[in-house]
């Protein structure tokens, strides 16, 4: 696979075979993160877990992955809590992080902060999401989810529905659904549409996506349906955001359209978007999705790291 000291900015980063090889030992991770079998091939590594933004998900799953192979855990949930309040540089604060640990996982506000901490680091740096630009490991566990589901991740139809402008999940997964030939359909109000440049790159890749605003256009066609927040924080304007806010909302009733196998993924939080009933029905995988991140960042740090089983 190869990803021995290796920087996960984008998702472009990765081959097709690199995201296979990922997905197939994260399978192998599986009794691992559920604490069924045990492993330390980490041991004596320490991982720097640097969140200067909210997270529940991807900053505890990679702590529960690091934890679950044996690796040490230094972390910072809040950046006044840092010397960055006192002036000091992200690009000062990566150097002095990287001398601290072995890998540094990063979440920022700003849309190319991962760039810039891989830049400054010697150690490798994983994006955990900047900004509104992309979020590569949730990628990895939302293909993983995919696969795991379906048995295959060619040619699946994927509807991508809501902020699709602020979204950077949705962003780093339409760039990787590209490599396996997938049927991708774009449900967003107009000002929330998936940005030109990712457009045109899905176009390159020879995917063609196809553009609405109306879920019932799509949803009966769908392998998969990736529902995400409107991301409220993003918004310059609050009156823009109470605009869309509520666009769309998944329930039983909708899902009556849906094929019976059809899946429903969320990276989270959600907020209203998905109805509580749907928790109970064959089509939920969200939960499902975010324990997933467990293994596939188990798989990741012991690829970067290595310390492959
Ligand atoms: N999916 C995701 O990134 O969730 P968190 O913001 O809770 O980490």
């Amino acid at each position: 696979m190869d990803l021995y000291d290796k920087d996960v900015v984008s998702i472009k980063d990765f081959s097709k075979d690199q995201i296979e090889g990922i997905l197939d030992l994260s399978e192998r991770m599986v009794p691992y993160a559920l604490g069924d079998k045990t492993e330390r091939i980490l041991d004596g590594k320490i991982l720097g877990n640097l969140f200067f933004e909210p997270s529940t998900r991807t900053k505890l799953s990679f702590e529960s992955a690091a934890y679950r192979l044996g690796c040490d855990v230094i972390d910072v949930s809040e950046m006044s809590m840092t010397s960055i309040s006192k002036g000091e540089t992200l690009a000062d604060t990566i150097k002095m992080v990287d001398a601290y640990c072995d890998l540094i996982v990063l979440r920022h506000p700003y849309e190319g902060a991962a760039r810039l901490a891989a830049k400054f680091s010697i150690n490798p740096v994983i994006n955990a999401g900047d900004g509104a630009g992309s979020h590569p490991t949730q990628t990895l566990l939302d293909l993983f989810t995919m696969r795991e589901a379906k048995g295959t991740l060619d040619g699946l139809n994927i509807v991508l529905v809501g902020d699709l402008k602020y979204g950077r999940t949705v962003h780093s997964l339409a760039d990787a659904l590209t490599m396996f030939g997938a049927k991708i359909s774009l449900v967003a109000p107009e000002t929330l549409q998936m940005p030109d440049d990712i457009v045109s790159h899905l176009e390159e890749k020879g995917c063609r996506p196809y553009k609405t605003a109306v879920l019932e256009d799509v949803i009966d066609q769908a392998d998969v349906l990736y529902v995400t927040r409107i991301q409220k924080e993003r918004f310059p304007d609050p009156a823009e955001y109470n605009k869309v806010a509520g666009t769309y909302r998944i329930d039983n009733a909708i899902l009556r359209e849906a094929k019976n196998d059809m899946i429903v993924m969320h990276p989270l939080p959600r907020v209203g978007e998905i109805a509580p009933e749907v928790d109970g029905t064959q089509h939920a995988r969200y939960f499902k999705q975010a324990f997933n991140g467990v293994p596939v960042r188990m798989a990741l740090l012991s690829a970067i790291l290595g310390g492959e089983l």
